[in-house]
């Protein structure tokens, strides 16, 4: 017989070790958590608190037809986000190694997500003419958002 030590056994338990799309999409699924908060505002895309620890936290966000936010990324963060009904569209921007901007747009559907990291900048938009749901998971800093605008020629650029 032998002893493993506590610190190499690996849990499900731990929220650190679970990828942030999983999570995401446990929340989706899950409405009772999160049913209560959902609105939407006619004025700007809604959002809402669902979760957070010392891990993460889990946004709710609600979007009108319309709807969008403007190019930005999450600065240090790292996460995902799901779509948990309706359909999104992101457009995610980079300077290529040749110096070219690339713009890409990915179309989501319900149960589709997304990851991020530093330097990944993105906007999201509700392009369809129904509302749409997204659960929202950040990592290691935060919801925080740090604008861009797109140089045609460049690519992003940090305003
Ligand atoms: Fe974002």
């Amino acid at each position: 017989m032998f002893a493993v030590p506590d610190n190499t056994l690996v849990t499900a338990e731990n929220p650190a070790l679970r990828h942030p799309v999983r999570v995401a999409l446990e929340f989706a699924a899950d409405r009772d958590r999160w049913r209560h908060l959902l609105r939407y505002d006619p004025d700007q895309r809604f959002s809402a608190l669902v979760d957070s620890d010392e891990q993460q936290e889990v946004w709710l966000m609600a979007w009108l037809p319309g709807q969008h936010t403007d190019l930005h990324d999450h600065v240090f963060s790292t996460g995902a986000f799901t779509v948990v009904s309706g359909s999104l569209t992101e457009t995610v921007t980079r300077r290529a190694p040749d110096g070219r901007a690339v713009v890409e747009a990915h179309a989501l559907t319900a149960g589709q997500s997304r990851v991020f990291g530093p330097g990944y900048v993105h906007a999201v938009r509700n392009d369809s003419l129904d509302p749409a749901i997204s659960i929202h998971v950040y990592r290691d800093g935060g919801r925080e958002m740090r604008p861009y605008h797109l140089d045609a020629l460049g690519g992003p650029v940090r305003l």
